[in-house]
């Protein structure tokens, strides 16, 4: 008995990394699984890798963030498993540089394969799903990079701020019709990370798997919430979004309100605001200037590990 018996669910861009590791997840816990991955020979060979061990998947290929493709994953789950309960949106890309070297196109490809690659399935799901008058659920990948800020990552961390918003309006509109919408904010080293951690730490890394060692930042760690929250279990959980890395999963407070100051029911004169808006930071502890909140999680966790 697992967590998915009967289900049937989509994971975009599961060729490999974290996508792959939720693919294998979804399918040990009974779930037939669509394979959604632009490298056609990566989505194959994960479809292979789950059938290989008696479960049931197909692969789709192509770009998630292309209507023809989106709606392929979701007409593929219906025609080849009957119907379609969980997707996740995972599939996504990096391109870091400062804002100034940044390129169109480094802007553009990235906004284009987080929030079209995000939409565009969720939609074609959405939209069956309510021809089919039942609910489902919705997962998708935001990152601390939208979350914190991280330096370098303007395309990349507008676009999965954009995720963590567009997983809450999901959630709000999803409710009435049984479908819930989460985001996680995954932490593993994968093709995409694995260059930005220092060759002394990767070291490390290699002799404590060697050791047989828990290795924190495998990919396969983000899966297990995943499937958790494609399943009914998770029916009660939605407009949330969860960090997870190694054996730790966290929730992040929405963006909130801490202080406020206010001008006796008058409009602000702009002179007034220097002598009164230090109020705000003294009131809550936020600090003035700018902060790389990432690069604070980074080393706290580097020097843990
Ligand atoms: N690795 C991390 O620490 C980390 C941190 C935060 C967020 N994320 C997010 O997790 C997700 C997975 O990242 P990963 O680290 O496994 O990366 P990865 O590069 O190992 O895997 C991403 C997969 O998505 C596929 N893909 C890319 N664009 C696609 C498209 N347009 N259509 C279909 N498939 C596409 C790639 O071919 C690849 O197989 C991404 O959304 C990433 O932004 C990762």
């Amino acid at each position: 008995m697992g967590l998915l018996d009967g289900k049937v669910v989509i994971v975009t861009g599961a060729g490999r990394g974290i996508g792959r590791g939720e693919a294998l997840e979804c399918a040990a816990q009974g779930a037939a699984v669509v394979v959604g991955e632009f490298d056609a020979d990566a989505g194959e060979s994960v479809a292979k890798e789950i059938t290989a061990a008696g479960g049931r998947a197909v692969a789709v290929s192509g770009d998630v963030a292309e209507a023809a493709t989106a709606d392929a994953l979701v007409s593929t789950a219906v025609s080849t498993f009957g119907q379609l309960d969980a997707l996740v949106n995972n599939a996504g890309i990096l391109r870091d540089r400062t804002l100034a070297k940044m390129t169109d196109d480094d802007w553009d490809a990235v906004v284009w394969v987080h929030l079209r690659g995000h939409f565009l399935p969720t939609r074609a799901a959405v939209r069956h799903w309510k021809e089919a008058k039942r609910g489902g659920h919705l997962v998708h990948t935001a990152s601390t990079s939208g979350l914190l800020g991280n330096f370098g990552q303007a395309n990349y961390g507008a676009a999965k701020a954009g995720i963590a918003a567009f997983s809450t309006i999901m959630a709000m509109e999803g409710a009435r019709n049984g479908i819930t919408s989460n985001a996680i904010a995954p932490t593993a080293l994968t093709r995409m990370t694995l260059d930005l951690m220092p060759q002394e730490f990767r070291d490390k890394r290699d002799e404590s798997i060697k050791r047989g060692e828990f290795d924190f930042f495998a990919p396969e760690n983000v899966a297990p919430l995943v499937a958790f929250l494609c399943s009914d279990a998770s029916d009660y959980i939605s407009g949330k979004v969860f960090g997870v890395q190694g054996d730790s999963i966290e929730i992040y407070q929405p963006f909130t309100s801490v202080a406020e100051v206010t001008n006796d029911g008058k409009r602000w004169d702009p002179e007034d605001i220097p002598g009164r808006i230090d109020e705000l930071f003294g009131d809550s502890g936020v600090q003035p200037g700018a902060e790389n909140m990432m690069l604070r999680m980074r080393h706290q966790i580097l020097e843990e590990r």
